[in-house]
């Protein structure tokens, strides 16, 4: 196996913190850039990763970093910005994605591996309209690319089951907007495997990736499954689409935006996948149940640990 050097931006999320590792335990050197290398230790300790501070907006920031590195890795996604214009989307998907692409010209690196999602360039919403039109700045780029796109992920610390256990932990209704929107979860470990495979593939070079795990599951199914595994009994409350569309206006004022009008325009699509992504790279697909159940009783081991030192600090 060739041991490359690597840059990585936005390695410090969800996805980073179990694909770093993962590349560097394979033997790779990388260079993982954050805005803020403070707020993220804990991959300064992992062997092979450094972890360095830099704006990605701006490609004199990056070039020196890419300089001598084998491939740019892009991992950087929001789901919300601030406004309501569209213009957050662009900026952090279609702005910085020029922006690296520019850099690795300049720094003569010539692969880069981008992170998208399931029905890029489709439907009404910034999130989706701008990973499409990223994916065109990747695929006209002249580099020798490779997109993946996967369903919502899953597996320690994601955003999907670990979100709703907070949320069904707090509430005993929850109030679902686009309760029957279907999604096939892909487990991180195989997100991470999709792309140690295609770094070390040259096959993989030009190619999208659509990556799902092994089953469908309805977001209503998603939340019904985090209560069973908490052990709690709640009332899970499908919305129709209307309320779900004045949910999503409300909640575009409310601080952090925990759900969106750009939010609902994004489940108006079903995230299921149209090829199996995993099965041409050769990633066998780990079921939900292979992993969650564990990781939520972790948590709820976990809440009653801090319930029992609150208590006895009190
Ligand atoms: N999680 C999922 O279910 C899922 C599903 C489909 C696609 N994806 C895509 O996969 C990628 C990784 O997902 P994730 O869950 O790991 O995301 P994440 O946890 O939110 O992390 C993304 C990282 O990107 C950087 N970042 C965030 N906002 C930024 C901004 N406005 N400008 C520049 N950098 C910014 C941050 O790094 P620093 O603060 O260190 O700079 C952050 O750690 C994203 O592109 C996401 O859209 C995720």
């Amino acid at each position: 196996m060739h041991r490359m050097q690597l840059l990585v931006l936005g390695g410090t999320g969800f996805v980073g913190r179990h694909l770093v590792p993962r590349l560097a335990a394979a033997g790779h050197r990388i260079t993982v850039l954050s805005r803020n290398r403070d707020r993220h230790r804990e991959l300064w300790i992992v062997p092979g990763v450094r972890v360095v501070n830099g704006d990605p907006y701006q490609s004199a920031s990056l070039v020196p970093w890419l300089k001598g590195a084998d491939a740019a890795i892009n991992l950087v996604g929001i789901l919300n910005e601030r406004g309501r214009s569209g213009q957050g989307f662009k900026r952090a998907h279609v702005d910085l994605t020029a922006c690296l692409i520019r850099a690795c010209r300049e720094a003569g690196v010539r692969r880069i591996l981008q992170m998208s999602a399931l029905n890029a360039g489709r439907g009404q919403s910034h999130y989706l309209k701008t990973r499409g039109e990223a994916e065109n700045l990747v695929r006209d780029s002249g580099l020798a690319w490779t997109i993946f796109r996967p369903s919502v992920i899953f597996g320690r610390g994601d955003g999907l089951f670990y979100r709703f256990a907070k949320l069904l932990r707090l509430f005993p209704v929850l109030p679902l907007a686009r309760a029957h929107a279907r999604f096939q979860p892909v487990f991180v470990g195989d997100v991470a495997a999709a792309f140690a495979a295609a770094l070390e593939n040259p096959s993989a070079i030009g190619q999208t990736y659509e990556l799902g795990g092994p089953e469908i599951m309805t977001l209503a199914e998603i939340v019904r499954y985090t209560a069973r595994q908490l052990g709690l009994r709640r009332l899970i409350l499908p919305l129709p689409d209307w309320i779900g569309r004045l949910q999503g206006l409300i909640f575009d004022f409310v601080p952090g935006k925990p759900f969106s009008s750009d939010n609902f325009k994004s489940l108006l699509l079903d995230s299921v996948v149209e090829e199996d992504g995993l099965a041409r790279l050769g990633i066998p697909k780990t079921p939900v149940g292979a992993v969650m159940p564990a990781l939520l009783k972790g948590l709820c081991r976990q809440s009653e640990l801090d319930r029992f030192r609150r208590y006895r600090l009190s």
